[in-house]
């Protein structure tokens, strides 16, 4: 078979952190030191710096992203943002189904499901959020938890309109916890969720399609976490949000894996 390409893609995520001018700061640092390579780097941010953001990082390879959107297009849904809205400013890419919003917002594979379809219907590339509680981790639900939220967050959306999709494993109990997963338990998790791709879309797919690993990543794990053949790239709370550790855990490049054709 023939060796495929995946690229190392590493995504901040703020949460509900950063003010405007603290983005911009922190933008502007990462921007003075920050080496083109062959690893995407992104930061998924609050929506009111999403434009000035945008406007910031034109020219540079830097990506920026939303936290979440809407499933409809438009309509009385007060408080909620719609996927066009987030593209017109010049969003990239938006995290759908992270575990705060199904835990603390109540949102459903179904719901998640729809928002995927709006984001590749209005050209989001989904970053789609997947990962099991420390209960489920324990009772060995993982693989189980994994493949429900794989399947039904791909339900019924034609392959082809898949080929950007990210999806990110975070294990729930390493969230924020600062113990991440094992680079070998985190292995075993993303060999699983990409036959799983490889079942709900296509071996072809699903050997392309990017994986990363999240939960407590920090600039004394990344190395070892993203040299495991299967994670492809990070999702980073915590570390992401000081200047000094993003930049350490984006500027130790390295080149996983050999592009061939
Ligand atoms: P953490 O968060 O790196 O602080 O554990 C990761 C995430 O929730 O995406």
């Amino acid at each position: 078979m023939e060796t495929l390409s995946r690229p190392s893609v590493i995504i901040g995520n703020w949460k509900m952190h950063k003010t405007l001018l603290e983005a911009r700061a922190f933008v502007e640092g990462l921007l003075k030191n920050f080496h083109p390579n062959e690893t995407k780097v992104g930061l998924a941010v609050p929506f009111t710096v999403i434009y000035p953001l945008v406007e910031e990082t034109k020219g540079s390879s830097l990506l920026i992203g939303a936290q979440n959107m809407n499933d409809a297009s438009e309509g009385a849904f007060t408080g909620e943002i719609a996927g066009h809205m987030l593209k017109e400013v010049g969003a990239h890419f938006v995290l759908l189904g992270h575990s705060e919003r199904r835990r603390f917002y109540h949102e459903e594979d179904a719901f998640i499901n729809r928002k995927i379809k709006r984001a590749v219907e209005v050209g989001l590339q989904p970053v789609l959020c997947v990962g099991e509680t420390q209960a489920e981790y324990e009772a060995q639900q993982t693989q189980e938890v994994i493949e429900r939220q794989v399947r039904e967050g791909l339900k019924d959306i034609p392959h082809e309109q898949l080929q950007q999709l990210i999806i990110a494993y975070e294990p729930i109990w390493a969230i924020g916890s600062g113990h991440s997963a094992t680079p070998e338990i985190a292995q075993e998790a993303h060999h699983f969720c990409r036959q799983v791709l490889a079942k709900v879309l296509s071996e072809e797919l699903a050997q392309r399609i990017v994986i990363q690993y999240g939960g407590s990543v920090n600039p004394a794990n990344a190395r070892e976490l993203l040299a495991q053949p299967d994670i492809d790239g990070l999702l980073i709370g915590g570390a992401s949000l000081s200047l000094e550790t993003f930049q350490q855990i984006v500027n130790d490049r390295y080149s996983k894996i050999q592009f061939e054709g």
